[in-house]
This record gives C-alpha cells, sequence and structure tokens, in this order.
C-alpha cells in the first residue's frame, strides 16, 4: 500500500495536469457551454475547483486514507492478500473465525479495501487534475503493527487494537419516531463494546487463544466494519449539500453510495456474529434476537431501514439515510472516528492536520 502511495505521489502528471488544467479549463468549458451534448460537455471539468469544495473534496480524501489504511489491517490478517489488494499473508484461524459471521468474509473485506483504495486514489487524482492540492498523510505513518502472524510490519495510520465501538446505528436504522438529526439518541447493540477497548484484530499470536477470544475479535470487526461504513453512508450526502460545482456533486453522489452498499453488507453480517462472552476480559456479545433483545429494534435480520421522520415531525415519515445534517459533519466525523479509538497513540501534529481538513470542510458554502 506504501509502495503504492508513494506511486501515485511521484506520479508527475500532477504537475503537469495542474499546467494542463489551467491551460485548457476554460477553452474546453466555453465549448461545453456553446454546444450541450457535446463529447466536451460530457468530458471531465478541468476548471479549477473553487477552495470550497476542495476543501470538502480533500477532507474526503484524507477519510478515505484513514479507511485504506485500517481495511488494508483487516485484509492482511482475515482477507485475500492479492495483487489487487497486496500485502500480509493472512492468519488462519482469524480468518475461520470472521468465517463463522459468513464464508464469504474474507472476499468482503478483500473488496471493501480495494473500494477504498480506489476513493482516495480517485479523490486525489481528480483533485490534481482540477489544480487543487491533493492530501497525503505519510508523515503521520506512526501507529504500530500487529505482531500477530500474517501481518506486515510497516507504520500505520490508525490502530485497531484499542476499538471503542459505538453500535447504536443498529437501533438507529431500526427506529420509526426518532432521527439524530432532531437530537434523538439511540441505544447500542453490543453495549459492552463501548464500555472499553478491544481489538478488532489479533494483536499478537496470543490472541488466538482461547477460542472465545478469538472469536470475540472476529466478532467486534464485524460489528466494526458496519459502524464505520455507516459513518461514510451519513458523511457523503451531509457533505454533498455544500458541494457547488455539479461535477463535484456527481463525484461526492457517486461514491457515498457505495458506502452504503458497504453498510448493508455489513449489517447483515453482523447480525451472524455468535453471542458469546470474551473468558480474558468480559465482553459480552448478546443474543440479539432473545430477551431483553429481540423485536423490531434488535431482530438481526431487520436490516432494511425503517423509515422515520425526516426534515419535520408534520410530513411524512420517509425510509432515509440518518443522520445526513449537513452542519458540523466534517468535524463530528473525526470525533467520531476519534472516539472509536481508531487514532489511538496519533501525534498531536496528526490531529491538528485532520482537525484544519475538517475545519475547512465545514466552512464551504455551497455556490460561493
Ligand atoms: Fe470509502
Ligand atoms: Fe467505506
Amino acid at each position: 500500500m506504501e509502495q503504492r502511495a508513494t506511486i501515485l505521489e511521484r506520479t508527475p502528471s500532477r504537475r503537469a495536469m495542474l499546467r494542463g488544467g489551467l491551460a485548457v479549463g476554460a477553452g474546453s468549458i466555453t465549448a461545453g457551454l456553446l454546444v450541450p451534448g457535446s463529447a466536451a460537455f460530457a468530458a471531465t471539468s478541468t476548471a479549477s475547483l473553487s477552495p470550497d469544495d476542495a476543501a470538502i473534496l480533500r477532507f474526503l480524501a484524507a477519510l478515505e486514507i484513514l479507511e485504506t489504511d485500517f481495511w488494508q489491517q483487516y485484509n492482511e490478517l482475515g482477507g485475500i492478500q492479492d495483487s489487487e489488494v497486496p500485502g500480509g499473508s493472512g492468519s488462519k484461524a482469524y480468518t475461520k473465525d470472521l468465517q463463522v459471521l459468513d464464508a464469504d468474509m474474507p472476499q468482503y473485506i478483500h473488496d471493501n479495501t480495494e473500494d477504498e483504495f480506489t476513493h482516495f486514489t480517485f479523490l486525489n487524482a481528480y483533485l490534481a487534475s482540477r489544480g487543487a492540492e491533493p492530501v497525503n498523510l505519510d508523515r503521520f505513518r506512526t501507529l504500530p503493527s500487529s505482531q500477530a502472524t500474517g501481518a506486515q510490519q510497516i507504520g500505520r495510520l490508525t490502530n485497531l487494537m484499542q476499538l471503542t465501538v459505538d453500535t447504536s446505528w443498529w437501533t438507529r436504522y431500526r427506529s420509526r419516531t426518532k432521527n439524530p438529526d432532531f437530537g434523538d439518541t439511540f441505544p447500542p447493540a453490543v453495549p459492552g463494546l463501548l464500555a472499553g477497548q478491544f481489538p478488532g484484530i489479533p494483536r499478537n499470536d496470543g490472541d488466538l487463544t482461547p477460542a472465545k477470544h478469538l472469536q470475540a475479535i472476529a466478532n467486534t470487526a464485524g460489528f466494526h466494519f458496519g459502524t464505520v461504513e455507516q459513518g461514510g453512508t451519513s458523511l457523503y450526502p451531509a457533505l454533498a449539500q455544500r458541494v457547488t460545482d455539479v461535477e463535484v456533486l456527481r463525484v461526492v453522489l457517486s461514491i457515498g453510495p457505495t458506502e452504503v452498499m458497504h453498510f448493508q453488507t455489513w449489517s447483515d453480517k453482523a447480525g451472524n456474529a455468535p453471542p458469546l462472552t470474551d473468558p480474558t476480559n468480559g465482553l459480552i456479545f448478546p443474543d440479539l434476537n432473545a430477551p431483553p433483545f429481540g423485536g423490531e429494534d434488535f431482530q438481526t435480520n431487520l436490516i432494511m431501514p425503517e423509515p422515520t421522520i425526516f426534515l419535520s415531525k408534520n410530513l411524512p415519515v420517509c425510509s432515509i439515510v440518518r443522520p445526513t445534517n449537513t452542519q458540523g459533519a466534517a468535524t463530528g466525523a473525526v470525533r467520531f472516528f476519534t472516539a472509536m479509538g481508531l487514532f489511538r497513540g496519533q501525534s498531536p501534529r496528526f490531529f491538528s492536520f485532520l482537525r484544519s481538513l475538517a475545519t475547512a470542510a465545514d466552512a464551504a458554502q455551497r455556490g460561493r
């Protein structure tokens, strides 16, 4: 992954693209406006991005780099290591426990990882093609890798070994009367995951036993996947509302729904996590189909969103992504990932850089 990121950095065309973009931008735009439907009209815009649109895309590129970093760690130990997603050699025992949730888990982990890689790579290349600065987080790759057999030993951006996972999305998408955009809150499906720090990958080969401990790690991963991807599901529509350029809107509206596809898949798989108690730390995965759980709020096969209140309680309920409030959406996403423990051990400079990207994205206004 690092190698690929470096190749991207070195791609000589960034400067060339900047020059080319500035040189030909005005020409192609004019041609397009004069002849709607012509090839030029359909071609990629080369006009410079507004600072506001660039700020939104830069923040999204940064988050996609971070997503890629942690998905890569999952793939090295529990996915499929191949030329599409290279790195690592797999942990047989961990992979077997992930497959308790679904036999296809390694494939899905691989495909989600590849998707995130293409998201940040495209966003960065797109930024450059329109005269804006892409995002590079390589200087922050300082966190340790898992010591478990199968993981690469390289510097990481994210920490999957001390996660605090908020699974309240489980009940949020099942509520017919509440919406976080109205200030409502929701109980988590797995309360224990919010009450401590738990690994989503084996930290070392000592984590491969006892059996229920390793299964608890795989279960944690299963719920962590859905937790992250529901975040992306909300973030794209939240930020899209302040995009100005129609092509940038197309970019955001075309990537965002793939996060939804990930979320939907993972919310189905998480429901297959076997109920158990981790004997090493007491973490409980409850039976979500039995009292005091069960029913509309917890039953594991109720993975389609329930309709709920949207915009105004005077309007009919609607099946929607939630939340989608645009105000503070980027800084909210940083808070969400930070609270999850994903950046435990990162430097103050990392946090201030990420905050500056989020603040710029949240200051962006539509039409400016
Ligand atoms: Fe993504
Ligand atoms: Fe994602």
